[in-house]
């Protein structure tokens, strides 16, 4: 039902905010999130698309309509900066054989290629569609959508108009492999890329990524992607670091990406760079550190559990990061290849056991982390300003998202003000 009144959800057993601090006596409205932040015993209210007030259920104003959470927790909704959903087909054979101890290789990417050039329309849109929902069931109410499975003009436009049809955070991702038919001639493909189709998918697209790796596009040719789509008022991002270092994190400074993502394996030059642009103080989820203006979060850490455990690799070092002041978000990496999951509770389990997050970082890395990793000032977060993206969930306090691993936890999802979830 849509809020058409105002909304009193009240009787929350402990409401993580992530509100922007209101330093020096200024209203911090609007100001996008800050540091990982909770009242327990809380309330608020939604008005509209918005939340106008939050506090202590003891001094919640009156309201239209009422919902009881009966102490549960409540979060802002899961902010998803990386996945790959416009896609045909499915890979779960090479999963098997990688579970059987062959490694992952970027060359697999083809084989969706593939299939999804050979999918009409209406199939990519359904399966987008099924994701999506998987997505909102699961607690993410802000997801990024990358094309790159057509790698044809056509086949890539396809997908960016396709992904604009459900998200504004589109990325244009015509260089995650040089296809089969520009074998032995990678450079008439990246040609390709910042021409003629990046004519194409510019108009839907937001952001501009690389697979900049061993097996895919090199450090040159990475630069030669993100340039071009910058001058066409794209904003870059990379994939960089995922299975070897690589040239990738650094490039991502130089440019002024709003992420690296993966960062799986950094040199301390990567680390030190990431740290160079990180705000003065960390924008992780300790209790002492300042909150970001989301435009000023440097570069961000994106880091996709989900592929290290697809892949069998060594989980990215997140305390290191951390500790470093990098700003750091955990995303799903959702596609057919390296990670098919959708599901962020599960990378925030991961990230929990495996990375040694705490379950505040991991919580605020996949809320307010992920909204600075797409500057994006209206999400992540639950402060007056913000918009209404909520999960309620079937727990006492965020910690049972690692704590009870694999469970289905999210009682309901609203959205822009709305219950969408159940
Ligand atoms: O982020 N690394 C490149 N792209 C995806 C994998 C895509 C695939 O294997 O299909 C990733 O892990
Ligand atoms: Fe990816």
């Amino acid at each position: 039902m849509p809020v058409t009144g105002s909304l009193l959800i009240t009787r929350i057993g402990e409401l993580v905010t992530n509100a922007p601090d209101d330093d020096a006596g200024g209203s911090a409205e609007g100001a996008g999130p800050g540091r990982f932040a909770v009242i327990r015993d809380a309330a608020l209210i939604i008005e509209g698309d918005r939340i106008t007030w939050t506090g202590p259920s003891s001094r919640a104003p009156a309201a239209d309509e009422v919902v009881d959470a009966a102490e549960r927790a409540v979060l802002p909704g899961f902010v998803d900066s990386h996945a790959h959903l416009v896609f045909a087909g499915e890979r779960s054979a090479e999963f098997a054989a990688r579970m059987a101890g062959r490694p992952y290789a970027a060359g697999g990417i083809r084989a969706t290629v593939a299939a999804t050039r050979a999918a009409t329309g209406a199939e990519l849109r359904a399966g987008l569609h099924r994701l999506a929902v998987e997505m909102l069931r699961q607690g993410t109410t802000t997801f990024e959508c990358k094309s790159g499975y057509g790698l044809t003009v056509a086949d890539e436009a396809r997908s960016v108009a396709l992904a604009a049809e459900i998200t504004p955070e589109v990325t244009y991702l015509g260089a995650h492999v040089v296809p089969a038919e520009f074998d032995g001639d990678a450079g008439a493909y990246v040609d390709l890329v910042c021409g003629a189709m990046l004519d194409a998918c510019a108009p839907h697209s937001r952001w501009v990524d690389v697979f900049c790796e061993r097996g895919a596009f090199g450090a040159d040719e990475a630069r030669a992607v993100l340039t071009a789509g910058r001058a066409r008022g794209l904003i870059p991002r990379i994939h960089a670091g995922q299975l070897g270092p690589g040239p990738g994190v650094r490039l991502a400074v130089e440019l002024g990406a709003a992420s690296a993502d993966h960062c799986t394996f950094l040199t301390d030059a990567d680390v030190d760079a990431l740290a160079a642009v990180a705000p003065a103080a960390p924008a992780a989820a300790t209790a002492s550190a300042a909150p970001p203006a989301s435009a000023a979060a440097g570069t961000v850490a994106t880091l996709l559990p989900g592929a290290e455990f697809g892949t069998r690799q060594p989980y990215p070092d997140a305390r290191r990061l951390i500790d470093a002041g990098v700003t750091v978000a955990l995303a799903s990496d959702c596609n057919p290849g390296s990670s098919y999951t959708s599901s962020m509770p599960f990378c925030i389990a991961l990230a929990v056991r495996d990375m040694h997050m705490t379950t505040s970082e991991a919580v605020w890395a996949a809320t307010a982390g992920g909204a600075h990793a797409l500057r994006r000032t209206d999400v992540g977060y639950l402060a007056p300003g913000a918009r209404a993206d909520l999960i309620i969930l079937d727990a006492p306090s965020h910690t049972y998202l690692a704590y009870r691993p694999g469970v289905p936890l999210i009682h309901a999802v609203y959205r822009s003000g709305k219950l969408v979830q159940p």
